[in-house]
């Protein structure tokens, strides 16, 4: 996905990401999203240059009054995802339209130590699109604390704070606690 590598590398600045080919990726059904960003890393570890690090992704929209749906199954519980949540929040209250972003990293070392970041945004689903920056349920989705869904508020202002830089951030920081305390085990 060219806009999550965009928002991530706005995230972590100094790292050099590429896209892997995805050819040969074998079907997502983690149970979580911390084990569908780990199978992605992990097919990285198994197919792409061996000296690089690998970094697996994975995310989704947690709707309250969907009982945390569409979650894990974001990407594919619907062909146009917007229309699909406005039509199944229509007979929900407000109370209902409150929901969360969340964003799982595995990093793997050339050795395979994983190091893992996290990273939540609570909002609320708008009654209608607006805006046109982002991607997937931005348009309608209105962060805690804003007025304007992620698609207005922009591409910069999701680079400081999206579930994706806070997943980014967290992820940093786990890094340099590992540098500190001295390289990381090797693992099989
Ligand atoms: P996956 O992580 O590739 O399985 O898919 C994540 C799905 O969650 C995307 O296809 C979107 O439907 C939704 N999603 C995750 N992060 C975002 C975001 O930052 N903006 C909009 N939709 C998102």
């Amino acid at each position: 996905n060219e806009h999550k590598l965009a928002e991530l590398a706005r995230a972590l600045p100094g790292w050099r990401l590429e896209l892997l080919e995805a050819d040969g990726y074998p079907p997502e059904n983690g149970q979580t999203y911390y084990e569908n960003a780990r199978a992605k890393a992990r097919f990285g570890r198994r197919t792409g240059d061996p000296e690089l690090w690998m970094l697996g992704e994975d995310s989704g929209l947690e709707v309250d009054g969907l009982g945390g749906r569409p979650g894990i199954e974001s990407a594919r519980w619907a062909v146009e995802p917007v229309p699909a949540l406005l039509g199944a929040l229509r007979e929900v209250g407000r109370g209902g339209r409150g929901a969360r972003y969340v964003c799982e990293l595995v990093c793997l070392s050339p050795g395979s130590v994983e190091y893992r970041g996290t990273g939540t945004l609570s909002g609320r689903i708008a009654p209608e699109p607006r805006g046109s920056e982002g991607f997937g349920y931005d348009p309608i989705f209105v962060p805690e604390g804003e007025q304007r869904t992620i698609a207005e508020l922009g591409d910069g202002w999701k680079s400081q704070s999206s579930h994706r830089a806070r997943a980014a951030r967290d992820l940093l920081v786990t890094l340099a606690r590992q540098k500190r305390s001295g390289p990381a085990p090797p693992t099989k």
